[in-house]
């Protein structure tokens, strides 16, 4: 499928996302959002991808949030419902892929590209990125998931700080914190993201789904997450791959996982 806002390439188990509206900073309207959902429900669909990087083209922003000529003249109920989808659609799903998504996050993270950042499994910035949560100064919150997840990734007071002050912080400062794992130099970003796709590729991939899930289970209200992990731990018992990975280690011998 060929799309308007954001490109889609593959090398062999790997899928590259690019959001690309770059004379909008990459700013995500309502298309570019049911874009994106489509290509990551495509390449969860497709067995043969066992990772993703989404990331923004250009070299200034990941995204610079949510589009703001898009709601400036929104009501309440607007506004609500235009968190509700966003949130469905593309961050929460996400969040719940099977298919591990590791954010390259190229420049301006802000807004919704923040969320955006966070709703993927892990982050890795570039050495001129930088990320922040500006909402307050338009007036408004976070909407699209930033008040819950600044906090579980960084600590509740500093996404207080941030979210309050509107602070933008450099990619050093995210890292210092925990907001992303790893800062590259701009031109090694895509190639330490797909270095590290590669260790997960090697992997079972049931069991890298089971384990997002019961990660993230970890974070679910009325979910327990060691109930989620027992029962994940088991299913992965009654699949080809835990075979041979058991069996390819008595037998002294790298596995080959088939996803089944
Ligand atoms: N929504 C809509 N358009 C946006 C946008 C957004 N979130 N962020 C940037 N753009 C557009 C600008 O309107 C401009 O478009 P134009 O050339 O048609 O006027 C273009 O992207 C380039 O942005 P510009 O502001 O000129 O770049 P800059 O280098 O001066 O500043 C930022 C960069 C990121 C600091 C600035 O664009 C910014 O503050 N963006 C909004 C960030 C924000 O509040 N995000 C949260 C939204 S909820």
């Amino acid at each position: 499928m060929s799309y308007k806002n954001i490109l889609v390439t593959f090398t062999k188990s790997l899928a590259l996302l690019t959001i690309n509206r770059p004379t909008k900073l990459n700013a995500l309207n309502k298309e570019t959002i049911h874009e994106l959902h489509l290509a990551l429900e495509e390449l969860e669909n497709n067995s043969e991808i066992r990772v993703i990087i989404l990331t923004g083209s250009g070299e200034k922003a990941f995204v610079a949030g949510a589009d703001i000529s898009e709601f400036a003249h929104f009501s309440v109920e607007e506004g609500a419902q235009l968190a509700a989808q966003g949130q469905e659609t593309l961050f929460n799903f996400v969040e719940n892929l099977r298919t591990p998504v590791i954010a390259a996050i190229n420049g301006f993270a802000l807004g919704g590209g923040l969320e955006l950042a966070m709703a993927c499994h892990f982050r890795v910035a570039s050495d001129n990125a930088k990320m922040g949560l500006p909402e307050v100064t338009l007036g408004l919150i976070p909407g699209y998931g930033g008040t819950q997840r600044l906090p579980q990734l960084v600590g509740k007071g500093r996404a207080m700080e941030m979210i309050l002050t509107a602070g933008m912080i450099p990619a050093e400062e995210a890292h210092r914190i925990g907001l992303v794992n790893h800062v590259v130099p701009q031109d090694e970003l895509l190639a330490f993201c797909e270095s590290i796709a590669q260790k997960i590729i090697k992997n079972a991939p049931i069991a890298i789904s089971k384990a997002i899930n019961a990660i993230n289970a970890n974070f679910k209200e009325g979910v327990n997450g060691f109930d989620t992990e027992i029962k994940s731990f088991g299913r992965c018992f009654g699949t080809a791959d835990f075979k041979e990975g058991t069996t390819a280690f008595l037998e002294k011998r790298k596995a080959v996982f088939t996803g089944e």
